[in-house]
């Protein structure tokens, strides 16, 4: 039986993989980073004390060399390209990216044995869902070639599961917030596209931020969102881990909260909070935006026990307020 703690984390320099690097190495496994940076961020991957292995993933020689130098338990693959709008206007980066480095690391897998997959979905390939809350039987059809980039490569995984004995865990975050202030990790995206962080730096910065609806049919509006913390999602990939080398069977998993916060409220939250005021406009719709995508996280609490800690949007945006002002984003 594979007795090994290490783990390889794709894209672990980026800011959900840091989070599980900084939890794996909490609970004594040994996670090694690799990452091109092309997003990522290497002073914070170098605060987590681990091997970081900088390169590309679609490198098959590099990854040779990584997966030659240890045997690996199981590889946690959080790097893609994930911005929905770049993907509507450059889908070729998208396939290329995320499919096509998808595809070379699972070669690399199945070339040195290592049969253990945990891989980072997303909710956009629900697309615009009919009935809430989305649970993982809801049809998947993606509005954005970035969904279909995961929606294929979910396909991809139940493929070589049944092909070549890969067992994976795929999981669908809804979103992704908060940070580890006082591990000194958190979100630092270039650009920023997602809403937290952007109306924390405009309640400090000034910075103006577009509301993009206000005629969705919600209470006040705005679009809702299903916001988890950063530090339950790492959690969950821990919790999949051992899942997956206890035996567990190959699947699909929701993460989220199963309560969603509109756009008014994450704004009204971040205004109290810091005491400042948020600088938004209304901006006309965009499209694809689903007015409401919340999830039922039923399955990942009956089947893998994980449940998220954080309930209060408030603690998680403090944490977030936390971390950008310790890292310097916001004066
Ligand atoms: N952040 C969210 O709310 C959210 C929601 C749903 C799904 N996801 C998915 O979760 C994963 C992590 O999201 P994130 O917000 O941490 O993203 P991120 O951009 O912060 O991290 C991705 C990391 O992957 C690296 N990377 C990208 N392509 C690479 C390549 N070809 N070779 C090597 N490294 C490469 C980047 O440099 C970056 O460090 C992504 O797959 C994303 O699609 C994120």
């Amino acid at each position: 039986m594979n007795k090994s703690k290490k783990i390889i984390i794709a894209g672990g320099g980026g800011y959900i993989g840091s989070h599980a690097v900084a939890r794996l190495k909490e609970f004594g496994w040994q996670p090694v980073i690799v990452d091109n940076f092309s997003r990522g961020n290497h002073d914070i991957a170098e605060r987590l004390g681990v091997e970081i292995f900088a390169g590309e993933l679609s490198d098959e020689t590099f990854l040779d060399q990584i997966f030659s130098k240890e045997q690996y338990c199981a590889v946690m693959h959080f790097a893609a390209s994930s911005y929905v709008g770049e993907s509507v206007t450059d889908p070729a980066r998208y396939y290329r990216n995320n499919v096509g480095s998808t595809l070379a690391l699972l070669s690399a897998m199945l070339r040195h044995n290592v049969d253990k997959l945990i891989f980072s979905s997303t909710c956009a390939t629900y697309g615009i869902p009919k009935i809430l809350p989305i649970d993982e039987t809801t049809p998947q059809s993606p509005v954005s070639p970035y969904g279909w980039s995961k929606l294929m490569i979910e396909q991809i995984l139940r493929d070589y599961a049944s092909a070549y004995n890969l067992h994976f865990v795929a999981f669908r975050y809804f979103n992704a917030a908060g940070a580890l202030p006082e591990q000194k990790i958190g979100e630092r995206h270039s650009p920023e596209t997602h809403l937290i962080p952007l109306a924390i730096a405009s309640a400090y910065n000034g910075l103006e931020l577009k509301v993009f609806g206000r005629d969705y049919p919600t209470d006040d509006g705005t679009c809702i969102r299903d916001y988890a913390h950063v530090i339950d999602i790492a959690d969950a990939h821990r919790v999949g881990l051992e899942y997956l080398l206890s035996g567990g069977k190959s699947d699909f998993f929701n993460i989220g909260t199963g309560k969603g916060h509109s756009v008014q409220q994450v704004i009204d939250t971040v205004e109290q909070l810091s005491g400042r005021k948020v600088n938004f406009v209304n901006a006309s719709r965009r499209e694809g935006d689903p007015a409401e995508l919340v999830a039922d996280a039923g399955k990942i609490n009956s089947v893998l026990g994980w449940k998220p800690q954080y309930h209060k949007i408030e603690d998680i945006i403090q944490s977030a307020i936390d971390w950008h002002l310790a890292d310097g984003f916001c004066n």
